[in-house]
């Protein structure tokens, strides 16, 4: 009895508040990845970045607003976005002002009324605080990294929300738009295209607009003093280089030299796996290497010292396999780097150094007490193992003895169809699998099992 009038009186208050607000409910504050949880948001898709920031070099504190266009893909009461050691000062939702709560990564914006599933909403965030590296699980740090003379800015794999507010996940891609204002006589190079440079009360400041989708990891913003040029590279494409200042005549002779080669890989590289994905190219060199490590931040790589060339092949392969067909799960990571070492490898022999098959026969010489054997390739289960030597060395073996079982011809079909197919959108290794198996037409479980799934050094496959 009592039931059927509850029944009866929730129909009724349903009926009378059609766009009831029960109905609405927090978007999730985590997507949850094996090795970030946290990572990202659910409930909406994020389209555009449109991200000011002011960096204050004397006190290394930046000052930022960002407007994010998303799309609710739920009939959302509150929603997610990931910023870590920043401070919120202000949150508008379509105009309006918004309650907000901030806990470890993650930003809750409520709006004052519901965003119904479907609707484009904005964002406006404004925030600030010291620019504070975020610490990784092998404690490397990324993020927004003061150097002497600036900041280098990279973000694998979860540096981005160290110094702007983003739904931090590779499986929401979007645009963005970078108005980066510095000292003036400093640069700021972001991803994309330079718009414009403005310089008003000795401030400039650097606008870079990438139109193509990016995962929020690749997202940059390094800044500081550079000798900065344009030149173009096949067909045209625009290609910004930067190069610290404070290195001496010879690394500046050294960087000039191996930047000029850019365009020769883009070229090579275009030509085997399918045409450079974005509208751009580059190269930022920092005088940073107490950061270790390099990163192809879209179009625009990031370099902690002037590199050598199978760095930067490296990198530029990323711009295929990583930034455009990227991971959907960090375990994943293989598919990024297993792939850049094998294309570095590839560019070291089309420039006449050793072979593919050299570089196999060399790693393949180490005792099975090395560690490029272990962890398994695929499906790692430690974050701190992200960017061990297996993933880089035993992953791009795996590439090569791929491409002996099944034969050149359609070796290069797969990585073509794997470009083609998986263009500007998030994998998995299953697929990878699936798709290797589709184009060669063979059985390819075992040998993937060998060389993807099991730890140690492969003995036959
Ligand atoms: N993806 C980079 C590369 O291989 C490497 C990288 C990114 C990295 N983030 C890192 C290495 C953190 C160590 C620690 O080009
Ligand atoms: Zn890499």
């Amino acid at each position: 009895m009592r039931r059927v009038f509850t029944a009866v009186l929730s129909l009724t208050v349903a009926l009378a508040i059609p766009s009831a607000a029960a109905a609405f409910s927090p978007g999730a504050p985590g997507l949850g990845d094996p090795f970030f949880p946290d990572q990202g948001n659910g409930g909406y898709d994020a389209l555009h970045y449109d991200v000011a920031i002011d960096y204050r070099y004397d006190a290394q504190s930046l000052r930022g607003t960002v407007l994010m266009t998303a799309r609710a893909t739920q009939d959302l009461s509150s929603f997610n976005l990931d910023l870590r050691g920043l401070q919120v000062r202000s949150v508008r939702v379509n105009g309006r002002f918004a309650d907000r709560s901030q806990a470890g990564q993650e930003l809750t914006i409520t709006p004052s009324g519901g965003l119904r599933a479907g609707r484009t909403f904005t964002a406006l965030v404004e925030y600030g605080g010291t620019a504070t590296p975020v610490v990784d699980p092998d404690e490397s740090i990324e993020g927004w990294i003061p150097t002497p003379d600036g900041a280098f800015v990279v973000g694998e794999p979860q540096g981005t929300p160290g110094w702007m507010p983003v739904n931090d996940t590779p499986r929401d891609k979007a645009t963005y738009a970078f108005a980066i204002t510095v000292p003036k006589g400093k640069t700021a190079v972001a991803n994309g295209k330079l718009v414009s440079k403005v310089t008003l009360g000795g401030k400039t400041t650097w606008l870079w607009k990438e139109d193509d989708p990016m995962a929020s990891y690749l997202a940059t913003a390094t800044n500081g003093d550079f000798r900065f040029w344009k030149t173009t590279g096949p067909g045209g494409l625009p290609i910004y280089n930067a190069v610290d200042t404070a290195f001496g005549p010879e690394d500046q002779a050294a960087a000039d030299e191996v930047l000029a080669k850019q365009g020769d890989i883009i070229t090579f590289f275009s030509g085997l796996f399918g045409p450079y994905p974005y509208a751009s190219a580059g190269a930022i060199v920092d005088d940073a290497d107490f950061v270790g490590y390099a990163l192809e931040s879209q179009g625009r790589a990031n370099y902690d010292r002037v590199p050598d060339e199978d760095t930067v092949a490296h990198e530029i392969a990323h711009q295929w396999f990583g930034n455009s067909v990227t991971l959907g799960s960090w375990p994943d990571i293989w598919l990024n780097e297993g792939f850049a070492t094998w294309a570095e490898w590839r560019w070291g022999e089309e420039a006449g150094g050793p072979t593919v098959q050299d570089q196999f026969d060399r790693f393949y010489a180490r005792p099975p007490t090395s560690s490029i054997w272990s962890p398994p390739v695929a499906g790692l289960t430690d974050p701190a193992d992200l960017f061990t030597s297996s993933t880089y060395i035993k992953g791009a073996m795996a590439l090569q003895a791929l491409r002996v079982k099944v034969g050149d011809p359609a070796f290069t079909q797969i990585l073509r169809a794997w470009f083609a197919e998986g263009r500007a959108q998030t994998v998995t290794t299953a697929d990878f699998i699936a798709l290797a198996e589709r184009v060669s037409g063979q059985e390819l479980s075992p040998f993937f099992d060998t060389w993807l799934f099991t730890a140690g050094k492969p003995v036959s496959w």
